[in-house]
């Protein structure tokens, strides 16, 4: 059956499901590349890995291909800059320009990031416009922090949750 739904009305049920912002790198022929994503997950425990979700036209899925590896980096509540900066189609060098960065496993790791994996590229699916790349996890790096957080298009800090002894009572606190 075609589908009923508008691209943009998908987009717009989606920005009230709050996400991680992550930078999704790779080396390409031309040094690094980088885009940030949030159509990413853990995929399996054993074997640990991951996927990432990106779109036919992104410029870093040319440089995940050629690399075959990729870095997911999971940016902490004060990198929105970052997040911006790696989400527009500027020339990559240019994206790169005075980021702190270093090379590991053969993917670009961003200092600073809260969580950084090096996956290398196993599969390529298709999944409409984008394609879901999936990997095992060769190396992390996981530190403490809050997230940032993408919530109504808008970068955010991770909102407090209310704490478990403020809660009312119900069958779910039983
Ligand atoms: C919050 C946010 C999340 C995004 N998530 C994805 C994503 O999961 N996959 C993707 O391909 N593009 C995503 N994008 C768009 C890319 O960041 C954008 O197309 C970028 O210019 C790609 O850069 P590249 O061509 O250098 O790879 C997202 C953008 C934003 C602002």
């Amino acid at each position: 059956m075609p589908s009923q739904v508008e691209p943009e009305a998908l987009r717009t049920a989606m920005s009230r499901f709050p996400t991680a912002v992550t930078v999704v790198t790779a080396i390409g022929p031309s040094g690094p590349a980088g885009a940030t994503a949030n159509a990413v997950a853990s995929l399996s425990l054993e074997p640990p890995m991951m996927l990432a979700c990106l779109d036919l036209g992104s410029r870093t899925l040319v440089a995940v291909e050629h690399g075959r590896a990729f870095g997911i980096n999971v940016l902490a509540a004060g990198q929105a800059e970052l997040a911006r900066r790696f989400s527009t189609k500027d020339p990559h060098p240019q994206k790169w320009d005075g980021v702190r960065w270093g090379e590991r496993a053969g993917v670009p790791m961003i200092h600073g990031a809260l969580v950084w994996l090096a996956c290398e590229l196993r599969e390529v699916h298709d999944g409409g416009d984008h394609v879901i790349a999936t990997g095992p996890v060769i190396e992390l790096e996981a530190t403490d922090g809050d997230p940032l957080i993408f919530h109504r298009g808008e970068y955010q800090p991770l909102a407090a949750a209310t704490p478990p002894s403020s809660r009312p009572a119900g069958p779910a606190a039983r």
